[in-house]
């Protein structure tokens, strides 16, 4: 029996990811692949650089998963997995997963969205999918767009080549995905919701999960409409950073009346119904939580005509958010004598989350911006980056000694920023650390504070 092909739109840190799942499924549990993989992207320098370091075995993007690296590099050895820029490549798959980008410029409520990007995509694959085969889109895109803005292009481009108006299977389902060392689990290991716009679309959906994710263990959910589907992954994603943002003017309290908001959280947390509420941090960054919570009041404005419904909440949480490395930076201000100006800054950690190496929207970049501004010198630090593509600068890998600074801020809990040893790597220096995100271990502050200032966010 030959394989089914599957073809992956779109190699970034999903894309990649849910190709590599894709392609090893069944060779794991039986000896041999269910799916023939190839992997889709552009013809642009980063594109063809994913697809060139696929089509060598070795993942595309820096990750401390070892089972992801293997994995990839066992895929492609198995001649099941490989990637091109060439989408004829579309015609003979039988099914297609979308893992496109969705930008929306400036994170702002009032920013106008593109989905030109986004529609040429879908444009691709309609002018060359064969009509029984099967769309999962996966990118994160604003609730509606389904029905509004894939259905009607993929309409099109079937209309243009004489073919039925509906044809093609279109799904929604939405990635959960977490670069990290659990990264090719986080797909395959995850309860998914899902959405089929016909019977036979969901049924199709619902067969091409069950082969990619464990879903003994993982159920599916699968839910009434390709609309629903997509609102599940906005709310999941605003709930999420709602959250975040509303622990931030408790932390600012806590830090004010001498209360350690870590221990507070800690001991509510014991009960079921509090077990996630969030804790003190730097801010939120990445790809995700950044720009979600604002895909509810830009789809019932674009897509719905119901620009009335402003979404408070949720645009609050975006500016609170946003604002949280602001409140780091005022510490800094303030513990060095009132002026940034001319003051020296080692910041340690500018990715977005611990032991990953992604930067985008990391909220370092919000500090190191108005910093440099205000005539800050920074430099950086972080085991998983040797350069910071967004602000343009080298990264240090490792730091065995404190440098000549005047503020040190430990932003991002990397697993070796806590093996630090503060007496030795201080070398008798006492610049004044800041601990953003609750990256020191408590011997590690108890070290530091004989030594140095040292102050805490959400510490107080
Ligand atoms: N990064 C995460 O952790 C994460 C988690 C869950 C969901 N998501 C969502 O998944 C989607 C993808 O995210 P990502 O982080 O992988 O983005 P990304 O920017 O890393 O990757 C997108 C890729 O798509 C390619 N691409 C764009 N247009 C294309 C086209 N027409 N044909 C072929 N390739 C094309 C780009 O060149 C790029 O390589 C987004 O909607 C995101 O919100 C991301």
């Amino acid at each position: 029996v030959s394989r089914q092909r599957v073809c992956v739109q779109g190699l970034g840190y999903v894309g990649a990811a849910m190709a590599v799942a894709c392609a090893r499924v069944g060779a794991q549990a039986c000896g041999k692949p269910y799916f023939d993989v190839v992997g889709l992207d552009l013809d642009t320098a980063s594109g063809r650089q994913r697809i060139d370091a696929i089509n060598s075995g070795t993942f595309p993007f820096e990750t401390t998963d070892q089972h992801l690296l293997a994995e990839t590099e066992a895929a492609v050895k198995a001649g099941n997995l490989r990637a091109s820029s060439d989408a004829s490549v579309i015609a003979d798959s039988d099914i297609v997963v979308v893992d496109v980008h969705f930008d929306i410029g400036d994170l702002q409520p009032d920013t106008l969205v593109d989905f030109a990007p986004f529609r040429q995509a879908i444009r691709t694959i309609g002018e060359r999918i064969a009509p029984d085969a099967l769309v999962v889109v996966e990118t994160t895109v604003l609730p509606g767009t389904c029905e509004r803005v894939v259905r009607p292009e993929l309409d099109l481009a079937l209309e243009r080549r004489g073919l039925p108006r509906g044809g093609i299977l279109l799904a929604h389902s939405y990635e959960r995905v977490m670069p990290g060392a659990d990264y090719l689990a986080s797909i395959t290991d995850y309860w998914r919701v899902f959405a089929g716009e016909t019977k036979a679309a969901g049924d199709a959906c619902e067969a091409f999960l069950s082969k990619v994710i464990k879903t003994a263990d993982f159920p599916l959910t699968r839910l009434d409409s390709l609309t629903a589907s997509e609102v599940a992954k906005v709310l999941e994603n605003t709930y999420r950073a709602v959250n975040i943002a509303f622990i931030d003017e408790w932390t600012q309290f806590a830090e004010r009346i001498g209360v350690d908001l870590f221990q507070v959280v800690n001991a509510i947390r014991l009960r079921p119904t509090h077990s996630n509420i969030r804790q003190p941090g730097f801010g939120v960054g990445g790809y995700c939580l950044t720009k979600d919570p604002l895909f509810g009041p830009l789809a019932a404005r674009e897509l719905f005509g119901l620009p009335e419904l402003s979404f408070s909440f949720s645009q609050l949480a975006v500016a609170v958010n946003q604002h949280m490395p602001l409140h780091v930076l005022a510490k800094i201000r303030s513990g060095v004598g009132g002026s940034l100006s001319g003051k020296s800054i080692l910041l340690a950690g500018v990715s977005y989350r611990a032991d990953v190496g992604d930067t985008r929207y990391s909220p370092a970049e919000t500090l190191s911006r108005a910093a440099r501004e205000e005539g800050a010198i920074l430099t950086f630090w972080d085991p998983l980056l040797s350069c910071w593509e967004e602000m343009d600068a080298p990264v240090a890998r490792t730091m065995t000694a404190c440098p000549d600074v005047d503020a040190v801020v430990f932003a991002v809990a990397h697993k070796e920023f806590r093996d630090i040893q503060p007496e030795a790597w201080l070398s008798g220096r006492a610049p004044l650390i800041i601990d953003a995100n609750d990256v020191l271990t408590p011997d590690q502050r108890a070290a530091f504070v004989t030594r140095c200032t040292l102050q805490c966010v959400g510490r107080g």
